[in-house]
């Protein structure tokens, strides 16, 4: 039986063998997208001709090291692929993310994407999201505010996100709220309302973005699953 760590990297390195030469490839952020990303970094020197756009400041820095040639979301008109991990995925492929605090910007990279394809651990497989908190990004002025109503409008308990006793500040200067609904009956309907609050930046609903998962098992093996979604 593989370690937890090893089912991420065989994952991760299942994932690297779908990129082919000439694709603008989003990479995500976390635990299964770092051996992504050494598999990716042992591609390119073998050859792969890609160019990627990563989905947080530490990614960046660890493809760099990888010598993966980096562009921004800036610089493309769209993005064949991004790879990147989940915290929960449903039956339906819709997701939570945002447990590394990366949401907002794996949101905008995966939007801007012809192909989502979600790398994780089979633990991260549910039958209902919501077990896991859902992380949500605020901005910093008057932050109680927005937890005050977001625990009053769906009668739940959250609590804002800490690094060394203070307040985790995210790539582009916000809080994250982690927010323990339990169990979302709707995920797209919450992943709307959230967003209307004044204060909140995005949340860490992805609906509908994802095309396809990428599985790894104690076993050592690996699945992947195709989601049906409409043409974009
Ligand atoms: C970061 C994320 C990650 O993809 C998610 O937390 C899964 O990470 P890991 O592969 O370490 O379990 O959304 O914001």
């Amino acid at each position: 039986m593989l370690s937890p760590n090893d089912i991420k990297k065989i994952t991760g390195e299942a994932a690297a063998r779908i990129v082919q030469s000439g694709m603008t490839v989003g990479i995500g952020t976390g635990s299964t997208a770092y051996w992504l990303i050494m598999a990716l970094g042992q591609q390119v020197k073998a050859g792969l001709d890609i160019r990627c756009v990563p989905t947080s400041t530490h990614t960046a820095q660890l493809a760099a090291e990888q010598s993966i040639p980096l562009t921004t979301l800036n610089e493309v008109d769209n993005i064949d692929m991004t790879i990147d991990g989940a915290d929960e995925i449903d039956p339906a492929g819709q997701l939570i993310k945002g447990g590394g605090g990366a949401l907002l910007q794996e949101k905008m990279v995966a939007a801007a994407s012809r192909e989502l394809v979600i790398i994780a651990d089979h633990t991260k497989l549910v039958s209902q999201l919501g077990a896991f908190p859902l992380p949500v990004e605020i901005i910093p002025f008057g932050w109680k505010q927005v937890q005050q109503r977001i625990e009053t409008l769906y009668r739940t308990k959250s609590a804002l996100r800490l690094k060394d006793q203070q307040p985790l500040v995210t790539d582009h200067g916000h809080y994250i709220l982690d927010v323990h609904f339990q169990q979302i009956e709707d995920p797209a309907f919450l992943n709307t309302l959230l967003n209307t609050i004044p204060g909140v930046v995005d949340n860490g609903l992805f609906i509908d973005m994802a095309t396809q998962s990428i599985i790894g098992y104690p076993d050592g093996s690996v699945k992947t699953h195709h989601f049906n979604r409409p043409n974009p």
